[in-house]
């Protein structure tokens, strides 16, 4: 052939390629000699791109290539693969060209390449998306250069058309759950029709709400009403702008005929049941025809007489199908795609289907802009009472959560999985369809023995693949400054303030705010958000989440930085009187903003204003952060750093597992100690004193001793009273624990005015209390009460949570040293509870021991098992080991009171408490096992009496004189027991001249 001739038949063959394409909405990115390459769903997104794509392939391959083709002696194939791809500027000059990179192309190329003549291969992440809407051949995995992984590949045979596309997760089906009132309704309407009073009714509501769905089950119902018969005319979301195409699908459809009916079958379908009602040959028949396409007018007819020829024709025809079918069911599905000659129309014919048995059921989306909303208006305005119209709202929470069990068939989905997904679809019942089916796709779920369990941890559920053409297509229909406008706003949030908006888009944009108020405006109206407030300002909020994600999503990585930085300078610019309220936004935007500095400056202020708001688990995540920032620094001060590792291990102290804290102090310790500062290096051991003694370590403990070594020799050193009283107040707490009565009262309760005078009041509160305690452990009540009422008002004053609970827990353990046990409990208890409240672990731990152990000596055996419990949980939680060694001596004691002894169930404790050296540990195992044992009245009382005696001593060593005197008073009893009478009274009358002494009383059931 004459290469010319061969170029022209080429030329002709690509320039229709190109014309399928573009008839999908698809856009031709590159012309290469004999091929193209193509794009759906860039830079313009909708929401069935990759169906869109293959029914453009199978276009190309079965138009081009096949029918003309081969005459023309070409042949054709292609490809598709669907992925990320970077398109180049597409502002830059007017070529309709643009460059698309990326791995995507050539994995594309690569299905094309491999395809054969005449047939179209697509990649599974192609088939995925389009698999409910083809059938296709799976031809396995195929290696592709440049891939590690095979990858699989299908070739579409068919695709389905429109009107038989269906939603849905093939293999998870749920029946329709709620909408009984709109159901209800309808049946109503069809009953009218068939009585002769047409209706016109309207089904409204956002994509994936469930108006289709509505419908089929409408369907279901009148298939079986006598004589019904049921007609669709659809539009698609590609045909928006081809004229009378959803009035020629209603025609195809009331003729009984299918849209891809070859058109010599159409037309024998329209004949057929256009003559018996128009006649034989009649006009009206030749106008259908027409307007279906497949018979061609008169060049010279007027358009405005040929529009009302076929509104007779098309009017004819419904009433003549109406007169022969009662009722006849007409439906307009997404009539928010139809066009605008095929709404004038149907219009027109509003008035006339009251008349007739029709009932006409128009579905679309509430998009007032769009061509077919016109003929709600109209029937609104205009039909009465033979107008309806339905608005479906989200299903609610009940109905969401039978939907999510109806589609995986099994309850027994694990519970935040199950909130996640109700959370991110908002009773969008599509959404939730496409949720569970990422869990399920994704293997995020999987079925176990007949139950769904995650396989994973999973915080966050991004948008499914399947939903994202969806929702970012109602971005992309939007004018490029609206849509600017909204990313903006997603920027900032899903709810956000018109102002902060305009403020923020100043530096990008040029109009003025009234320009953004009309952005707004369309947004809305576009469905895209809604008014969230107007007083005290106006506000809106992204519809969905998912909305939002999308519309952030869509920004580049780069614009981001910039946009995040434009809100924060914004938010600061607009609320200066708000920055510490507003700190945390503040932080985050500027950190996403990769600006250091302004993220780290609010993010302390942040840390700072949750400390003062006593939120100590938010505090600690923003001075977490603020070190994390610091740490990629390496020109930040070291100052800073050890002060935010402070502020970090202070407030992470009480709920952070102590390892964790214990390695934030120590690396600040280093960095003090280089920079020699004495003031930090104190409040560096004191915190580290803190941890240690939370940890319930003792001095036996050379890691401790350490510390507590170099804070002694740290401590007069320190010049500012405030930072050596907070130390010394610490070491005071160390000393407690390791049983030093005498110094732990001097420099804990040496610390409490100076830390007062500095305003610490709240640890100024807690060291009183720790006074108060341990003078109540010496029998010094006056002092102890002193201490307590000290420490009560300081507590109240700091309004600090965790040191109210403190204070309440020692308040309960100095009336349990009275032998007040009562009372005792009801401060403790009151305590715990408090700290629960407050998210404080390491105080509910102490406070559950402290209760286990007050209702046990109370004898109450049972009552203390689930606070020993809780306290092993809790224990293993905070590492407090020798608090959790105690309680499983307490567990025995409480075991043999029950009436079963295990004598051995002492000995790891009473090991444990040896090894660390806590006398008072020692003392109290030996206690309850000797009292546990005297209880069964055994044999040989050597072992036991030995026990008490050790108890004794050591409380005596300790001068723990309360303990001390109950120590006698039980054994005192144990002698008694045993027969050793003269023994008995002795130590009997010992314990009560100390009982007397103090003041106190003994515990009733000591023994
Ligand atoms: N009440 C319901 N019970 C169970 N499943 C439902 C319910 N409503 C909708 N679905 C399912 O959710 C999916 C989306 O519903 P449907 O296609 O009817 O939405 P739509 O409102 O027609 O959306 P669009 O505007 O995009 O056409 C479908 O798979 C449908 O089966
Ligand atoms: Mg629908």
């Amino acid at each position: 052939m004459d290469p010319e001739d061969w170029a022209d038949i080429v030329n002709e063959a690509v320039a229709e390629m190109a014309g399928c394409v573009d008839r999908y909405g698809g856009t031709v990115a590159q012309f290469a000699g004999d091929s193209i390459l193509a794009v759906f769903g860039a830079p313009i997104a909708h929401e069935d791109d990759p169906y869109r794509a293959v029914r453009a392939g199978l276009d190309i391959v079965g138009r081009v290539g096949r029918s003309d083709g081969a005459s023309r002696g070409i042949q054709v194939r292609a490809g598709i693969h669907t992925g990320l791809v970077v398109i180049g500027d597409m502002s830059a000059g007017d070529l309709n060209v643009y460059a698309v990179l990326g791995d995507t192309t050539n994995v594309a190329a690569r299905m094309q390449t491999m395809a054969e003549p005449g047939s179209l291969l697509v990649t599974a992440d192609t088939y995925r998306l389009v698999s409910n809407d083809v059938t296709a051949r799976d031809l396995g995995p195929v290696a592709v250069k440049g891939k590690a992984e095979p990858i699989s590949v299908f070739e579409i045979t068919s695709a389905r058309d429109i009107s038989t596309r269906r939603r849905g997760i093939p293999g998870f089906r749920s029946p329709m759950v709620g909408r009984d009132e709109e159901l209800d309704h309808l049946l109503t309407l069809v009953d009218y029709a068939a009585a002769g009073s047409g209706r016109v009714t309207a089904v409204v509501g956002e994509p994936g709400v469930g108006k289709s769905r509505l419908i089929a089950e409408l369907h279901d119902r009148v298939a079986t009403v006598d004589g019904a018969r049921w007609v669709v005319g659809r539009s698609a979301s590609y045909d928006q702008e081809r004229p009378y195409h959803l009035a020629a699908s209603l025609v195809l459809a009331l003729a009984g005929a299918a849209e891809t009916d070859d058109p010599p079958i159409a037309r024998k379908a329209v004949v057929k049941t256009a003559d018996p009602i128009f006649g034989v040959d009649s006009p009206s028949t030749g106008y259908l025809l027409q307007l279906l396409g497949i018979e061609d007018g008169h060049p010279d007819d007027d358009p405005a007489v040929l529009h009302s020829q076929y509104d007779a024709a098309l009017a004819g025809l419904i009433e003549g199908v109406a007169t022969e079918h009662a009722p006849l069911i007409l439906i307009c599905e997404d009539m928010h795609w139809a066009d605008a000659s095929s709404t004038e129309l149907l219009t027109g014919l509003l008035e006339r289907i009251q008349q007739t048995t029709a009932l006409l059921i128009i579905a679309t989306r509430p998009d007032r802009d769009s061509h077919g909303w016109g003929i709600i208006a109209r029937a609104d305005r205009e039909l009465g009472e033979s107008f309806t119209s339905s608005r479906l709202q989200p299903l609610n929470p009940d109905t969401s959560r039978e939907l999510v069990a109806n589609l995986l068939e099994i309850e027994s989905l694990p519970h935040d999985i199950r909130a996640l997904v109700l959370s991110r679809a908002e009773g969008n019942p599509f959404f939730i369809e496409e949720l569970v089916r990422m869990l399920v796709e994704r293997d995020l779920i999987e079925e176990v023995d007949d139950r769904w369990i995650a396989s994973g941890a999973i915080s966050t559920l991004d948008v499914p693949d399947t939903l994202h053409g969806l929702l970012a297509s109602r971005l992309d229909a939007l004018p490029t400054d609206v849509r600017r406008t909204a990313m903006v706003a997603a920027v900032i949030g899903r709810r956000f303030e018109a102002r902060l908006v305009a403020s923020a888009l100043q530096s990008v944009q040029a109009e003025g705010p009234s320009a953004v108020g009309g952005h707004l405006n369309t947004l809305e109206g576009h469905g895209v958000v809604k008014l969230a407030e107007t007083r005290p300002e106006l506000a809106y909020s992204f519809r969905h989440a998912l909305t939002h994600d999308v519309a952030y999503e869509s920004i580049l990585r780069r614009d981001r930085r910039r946009l995040h930085a434009d809100v924060g300078d914004a938010i600061a610019d607009l609320y200066p009187e708000r920055l510490a309220e507003l700190s945390p936004v503040l932080a985050r935007h500027y950190e996403e903003a990769e600006d250091p500095e302004q993220a780290l400056r609010y993010l302390l202020l942040a840390g700072d204003t949750a400390l003062s708001r006593h939120a100590m688990p938010e505090s600690h995540g923003f001075y977490a952060r603020a070190a994390a920032l610091l740490a990629a620094d390496p020109d930040a001060p070291v100052e800073t750093k050890v002060d935010v590792a402070l502020s970090q291990a202070e407030a992470g102290i009480r709920f952070t597992p102590a390892d964790q804290t214990i390695a934030v102090l120590e690396e600040a310790r280093d960095d003090a100690e280089q920079l020699d500062d004495t003031e930090l290096l104190a409040r560096v051991y004191a915190l580290l004193l803190r941890v240690r003694t939370l940890l319930d370590e003792n001095y036996a403990n050379s890691a401790y001793r350490e510390v507590m070594d170099r804070a002694y020799a740290l401590a007069p050193l320190v010049r500012t009273p405030e930072v050596r009283a907070f130390l010394e107040g610490m070491m005071g707490q160390v000393l407690r624990s390791a049983d030093e009565y005498a110094a732990a009262v001097e420099l804990a309760s040496g610390s409490v005015a100076p830390l007062e005078a500095a305003g610490r009041v709240g640890e100024a509160g807690f060291n009183a209390a720790i006074t108060a305690d341990v003078e109540a452990s010496r029998g010094r009540f006056g002092e102890a009460d002193r201490w307590i009422t000290r420490a009560t008002d300081l507590a109240a004053a700091s309004g600090n949570p965790n040191v109210i609970a403190d204070v309440e827990l020692m308040k309960g353990r100095i009336a349990a040293a009275r032998g007040e046990l009562a009372t005792a409990l009801t401060h403790t208890r009151l305590g715990m509870e408090t700290a629960e409240g407050a998210g404080n672990i390491q105080c509910t731990l102490v406070g559950n021991f402290l209760v286990a152990d007050q209702v046990l000596r109370g004898g109450d055996a049972e009552a203390a098992i689930p606070h020993l419990e809780r306290t092993f949980e809790l224990g293993a939680y905070c590492n407090a080991e020798a608090m959790v060694a105690l309680g499983h001596a307490w567990l025995a004691a409480a075991q043999a009171r029950l009436g079963e002894l295990d004598p051995d169930g002492f000995a790891a404790p009473l090991e444990k408490a040896r090894a660390a050296g806590s006398r008072s540990g020692e003392a109290s195992v030996r206690l309850h096992r000797a009292i546990a044992i005297a209880g069964t009245s055994p044999e040989d009382w050597s072992a036991t009496f030995l026990d008490f005696e050790r108890a004794v001593a050591l409380y005596a060593d300790i001068g723990a004189r309360p303990d001390q005197a109950r120590a006698l008073h039980a054994y005192a009893n144990a002698l008694e027991a045993a027969g050793q009478t003269t023994d008995g009274r002795a130590k009997l009358a010992e314990a009560r001249a100390m009982f007397d002494e103090m003041g106190i009383t003994p515990d009733r059931v000591a023994a």
